[in-house]
């Protein structure tokens, strides 16, 4: 694989790097990504009937049973080499900050540690829609529900009110600090990649925008085109999980 010289150069230089991840760079774990996944038996509803608070008010199970299936796939996946290459890429600069959309823990997995600012919440912490109340699910790995069955959440031993997934949905606010955590960050690096994410949700999605305003050099890993390609110096076309992997390599023996 050939990557530009300046693109290496500019790696090379780098002082503080973001890694910006979205869905893509789970998907070669296994987990559908947000846009694949509404294909198939997800077919017939939209992005507010599965991730809004009102989408759960109109219909839990349907949501819960939504949240239930991704669990599953996530619970049962392994990292794959673009986590792993992050990961790795972290031990060759002097700052990485890894900002994710993702809920779920692949990067923590992978080694990226457990500093990672998780703007979209977690698949893993479930919380009482009624008083917020964590929740703790059963131990051990159930088995996995299949797509599309509806299934009733749990009832919160405190307030008896429905239980709802720790994730954040639309018309909802990103966890405190995280935003404010990874515009400084975007704003202080001085290269930022983009992997894996549509761009189409905000305002995650204006990160790498932040951090071009700002002088750095934003990467965009990506099989197809996205709103960011514009915006983007460098756009590799490609899945993360081959194209990271082999820029590292290349990196590693890079003599500016
Ligand atoms: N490597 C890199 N990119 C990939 C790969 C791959 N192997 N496979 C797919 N992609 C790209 C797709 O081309 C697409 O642009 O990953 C992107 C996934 O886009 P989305 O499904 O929209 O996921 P994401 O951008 O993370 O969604 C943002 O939307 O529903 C909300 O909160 C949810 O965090 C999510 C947010």
């Amino acid at each position: 694989m050939i990557f530009d010289g300046s693109l290496l150069t500019h790696l090379h230089n780098a002082r503080h790097i973001v890694v910006f991840t979205g869905a893509g760079v789970s998907a070669e774990s296994g987990i559908p990504t947000f846009r694949d996944a509404q294909t198939g038996l997800w077919t017939h509803h939209d992005a507010t009937d599965l991730a809004s608070p009102q989408g759960f008010q109109r219909d839990p199970a349907l949501v819960w049973g939504w949240y239930e299936w991704r669990r599953m796939k996530v619970l049962r996946a392994e990292p794959n080499p673009a986590h792993l290459a992050i990961a790795d890429l972290a031990g060759q600069v002097e700052r990485l900050t890894l900002v994710t959309q993702n809920v779920d823990d692949l990067h923590e997995r992978a080694g990226s540690g457990d500093d990672i600012i998780h703007l979209h919440g977690s698949i893993h912490q479930p919380r009482c829609f009624a008083c917020a109340r964590p929740y703790a699910y059963p131990a051990g790995i159930p088995d996995e529900p299949e797509g599309g069955r509806r299934i009733e959440p749990p009832r919160c031993s405190h307030c008896n009110g429905r239980i709802r997934p720790g994730v954040v949905w639309f018309n909802e606010s990103l966890p405190e600090g995280a935003w404010a955590k990874a515009k400084q960050a975007g704003g202080d690096c001085d290269v930022l990649f983009s992997v894996g994410t549509s761009s189409l949700v905000w305002p995650a999605a204006l990160l790498p925008g932040i951090a071009a305003q700002r002088g750095a050099t934003v990467i965009q890993v990506n099989p197809d085109e996205t709103d960011l390609d514009d915006v983007a110096h460098y756009n590799l076309r490609g899945k993360a999980g081959e194209l990271l992997p082999a820029l590292l390599d290349v990196l590693r023996k890079f003599v500016p």
